[in-house]
């Protein structure tokens, strides 16, 4: 009974940024739950190959190019996903700009970084939950997950579109969760901490994660592999009385461990 109710089986999902990093892990954990699944971002090699793997486990993919700071183009994947599939059931809106952004002072951040940061991380979700959401409000059901990050929920030194944008998505989350509550649509978002995605391909950035790995209480980063089943959770019948929640998962991070807030931990850790 528990573990029916999380399949996904019959469930036609689109995940944007699913070529790689989280979005990939929650296509494929979406796919061994049951889904077909529909890979958006502009990368076509990399969404090709998440789709192929997709159908190696016997669903039904599209990989379909998309710029989710481009409302068209956004509308242009519903409808085609629509055609293929015939229908949706669930959205995850995961594509965004990780760590392009370097942190900079305010007054070195011209109206393209702020648009293009804005534009990414949050106006694409609006434009994706805005094509999706009247198709879930006429068949009397869905899912919509929206991809945050702990930055938006604190603050953060020369950090601004970032932020700014993903505490804008966790808004995001509220507002359209309690729009469409009354038909049977649950909208909520996850809120990562520190995985190990592309930016680990260099030995810097590996050295780099895994000594913030030791600021984190579990120890350690995460691997992108342990956010599929909690988005598979949210994408299923099991979480059908939750709505507009925020799902932290991040190793016990903003319960007091890494704070990435710019300033160096003041006091010193003692090791054991
Ligand atoms: N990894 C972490 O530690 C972490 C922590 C907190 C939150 N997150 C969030 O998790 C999500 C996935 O990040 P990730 O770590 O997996 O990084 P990633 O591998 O860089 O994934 C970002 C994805 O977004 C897509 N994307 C970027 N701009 C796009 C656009 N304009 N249109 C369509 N797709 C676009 C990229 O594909 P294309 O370039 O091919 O378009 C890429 O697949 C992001 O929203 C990120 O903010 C990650």
């Amino acid at each position: 009974m528990v573990l029916e109710k999380l399949s996904l089986e019959g469930k036609v999902a689109i995940v944007t940024g699913g070529g790689t990093g989280l979005g990939k892990a929650i296509c494929l954990a979406m796919a061994r739950a049951g889904a077909d699944v529909v890979a958006a971002a502009r990368r076509v090699e990399l969404i090709e190959e998440t789709a192929a793997e997709v159908r190696e486990l016997g669903r039904r993919a599209l990989a379909i190019p998309t710029d989710v700071t481009d409302s068209r183009q956004v509308n242009q994947m519903v409808e085609r996903t629509l055609a293929e599939l015939g229908k949706i059931d669930i959205l995850v809106n995961n594509a965004g700009i990780v760590r392009g952004d370097l942190p900079r002072p305010i007054w070195d951040i011209s109206d393209d970084d702020w648009r293009l940061g804005i534009d990414t991380n949050l106006s694409g979700a609006f434009y994706c939950s805005r094509a999706v959401a009247p198709h879930l409000v006429a068949q009397k059901s869905g899912k919509v997950i929206n991809v945050a990050s702990g930055w938006g929920l604190r603050g953060g030194r020369h950090n601004y579109m970032y932020c700014c944008a993903k505490g804008g998505v966790i808004q995001l989350t509220r507002s359209l969760a309690l729009s469409l509550a009354g038909d049977n649509v649950q909208v909520n978002a996850i809120a990562p901490g520190l995985f190990a995605t592309a930016a680990l391909e260099t030995p810097e950035m590996r050295e780099f994660f895994a000594d913030r790995g030791r600021f984190i209480p579990v120890g350690r980063i995460g691997s992108p592999d342990e956010i599929g089943p909690l988005a598979v959770f949210l994408a299923s019948s099991a979480s059908d009385y939750i709505t507009a929640e925020v799902f932290i998962i991040d190793g016990g991070g903003l319960a007091g461990g890494y704070a990435p807030t710019g300033y160096a931990p003041v006091i010193p850790i003692k090791e054991d």
